[in-house]
């Protein structure tokens, strides 16, 4: 696994988000920083506290886009959670700390993940032998028939017309390996654990009850073995889920999940401002505040019980973002404010940043309309002046109304393109060439027409 610098982070991120250089160097440095910490001696180590950022700017010009996109450069868990989850149901919503044991949860499958690359080798291995032996079932090895019990003797000495002999095996194998065998069908023995789902509400959560009824119950309720006739490659896909499992140390995989948790984990919540007061100057009502005063403890660190232990959280990384246009940071609780060294501002998008947008990310939006109409046989070209004009337009559009940022590209794009999105699978394959004057064409009225372009763009 390389650990990549802020440089590379950055441009890792320029990929896919135009623009927002600070707000990528913030992410970027954080980021690294967390790689510093676990280099410096254990005791200085855990006085090491994250510096936590405010991603501030207005809707759609990258913040979520920012954490998304870091996410995935971070091979630590990473969560995103809206703040305002956390206000929806009754007076402060979803439990806020659930928030760590769904870290937590991201961690243990990213551990079991880990894990089950370590051990992909092997339980392929024993998972084809496994297969051979059901689709052979004759006389093993002469070590093995000792170990088998009586009736499975019998069962083997009824079913072996001829013995074995290891070149059928080898032969056998070497069509299973060649995917000569994929149409086949085979029967095989898959155990599924029968527990019933009952949901019960409790201060802990529902997670928690789950938990403990599986461990009560479970003995109770045997695990039932089911015969299924499947298809060769789904055959050897359940067998090899189930070697891994059987070869997975699970202790060792928790206990490395809540490591990864407590020293790597970041959580990404979006929404910040919306918990924040309001513009009126009343300060927040008692749902926002509630949620603000129960996070400060997870982000100033404490102890959070998860059905894979506790879980301290003083060393989780917390990006915050907000439009924070109706309220501002200084609206939240002081101590919560205390907790957010860090404040980036994103930079509302002009003209030029949309030209870029819609052309040079990986994920850009004309590459994606291309690659829509081409499954219709459709070749679909823009001219450089009609890319200008789409810009132009969305800049027009995004003054002259609501701010709604880059959001605004895929308005207009989809206005633009509708009859040709409509009409495609009709089209005698073709090339289709956007200029200028289309653009104009069909976006021109609604533009002019403030009513209908408040509408429909
Ligand atoms: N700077 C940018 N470069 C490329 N694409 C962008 C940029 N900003 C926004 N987009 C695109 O616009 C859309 C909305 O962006 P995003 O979800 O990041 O907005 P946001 O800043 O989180 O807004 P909100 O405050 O409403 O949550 C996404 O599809 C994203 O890809
Ligand atoms: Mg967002």
């Amino acid at each position: 696994m390389k650990i990549l610098t802020p440089r590379e982070i950055v441009s890792e991120l320029d990929k896919y988000i135009i623009g927002q250089g600070q707000a990528k160097r913030s992410v970027a440095i954080a980021l690294r920083n967390r790689w510093r910490r676990q280099q410096v001696p254990p005791d200085l180590r855990d006085e090491i506290a994250p510096k936590n950022i405010i991603m501030m700017g207005p809707t759609g010009v990258g913040k979520t886009e920012i954490a998304r996109r870091l996410a995935r450069l971070a091979e630590s868990p990473f969560l995103k959670v809206e703040a305002t989850k956390f206000t929806e149901v009754g007076y402060v919503g979803r439990d806020v700390e659930s928030m760590i044991r769904d870290l937590t949860e991201l961690a243990v499958s990213m551990a079991k993940k880990k894990e089950q690359e370590n051990v992909k080798v092997k339980a392929h291995e024993l998972a084809e032998e496994r297969l051979l032996d059901i689709l052979l079932p004759k006389r093993r090895e002469d070590s093995r028939e000792e170990e088998g019990g009586e009736k499975e003797k019998v069962l083997e000495v009824v079913k072996a017309e001829k013995p074995e002999s290891q070149s059928t095996r080898e032969k056998l194998r070497r069509l299973l390996r060649d995917g000569k065998l994929d149409s086949r069908n085979v029967e095989i023995e898959t155990t599924n654990q029968n527990v019933p789902m009952v949901e019960v509400f409790s201060n802990t959560g529902i997670e928690e009850m789950e938990f403990n009824i599986k461990e009560v119950f479970g003995n109770i309720f045997p695990s039932k073995k089911k015969k299924r006739l499947v298809k060769i490659p789904e055959a050897l896909e359940i067998l090899f889920q189930e070697e891994s499992q059987r070869l997975i140390d699970i202790d060792n995989v928790i206990e490395e999940a809540v490591r990864m948790t407590e020293q790597n984990g970041i959580i990404f919540l979006d929404e910040l401002d919306k918990i924040a007061g309001t513009e009126s100057g009343h300060g927040p009502d008692v749902s926002r505040e509630g949620v603000q005063r129960d996070l400060l403890p997870i982000v100033e660190g404490s102890t959070v019980t998860t059905k894979y232990g506790m879980v301290k959280t003083d060393h989780i990384l917390f990006i915050a973002a907000g439009a924070f246009n109706a309220s501002k940071p200084s609206d939240l609780l002081p101590e919560l404010q205390g907790r957010f060294p860090i404040r980036v501002e994103l930079d509302s998008l002009t003209r030029e940043d949309f030209l870029r947008i819609l052309t040079e990310p990986k994920n850009a939006l004309i590459t994606q309309y291309k690659a829509l109409l081409e499954t219709e046989d459709i070749d679909l070209q823009f001219e450089e002046s009609a890319i200008e004009e789409i810009a132009s337009m969305a800049s027009k559009v995004n003054e002259r109304m609501e701010n709604i940022g880059a959001r605004r590209l895929h308005t207009v794009m989809e206005k633009l393109l509708d009859e040709i999105s409509f009409d495609a699978p009709d089209m005698a394959a073709e090339k289709v060439t956007i200029d200028k004057k289309y653009v104009v064409k069909k976006l021109t009225d609604i533009l002019e027409d403030e009513n209908l372009s408040r509408y429909i763009l």
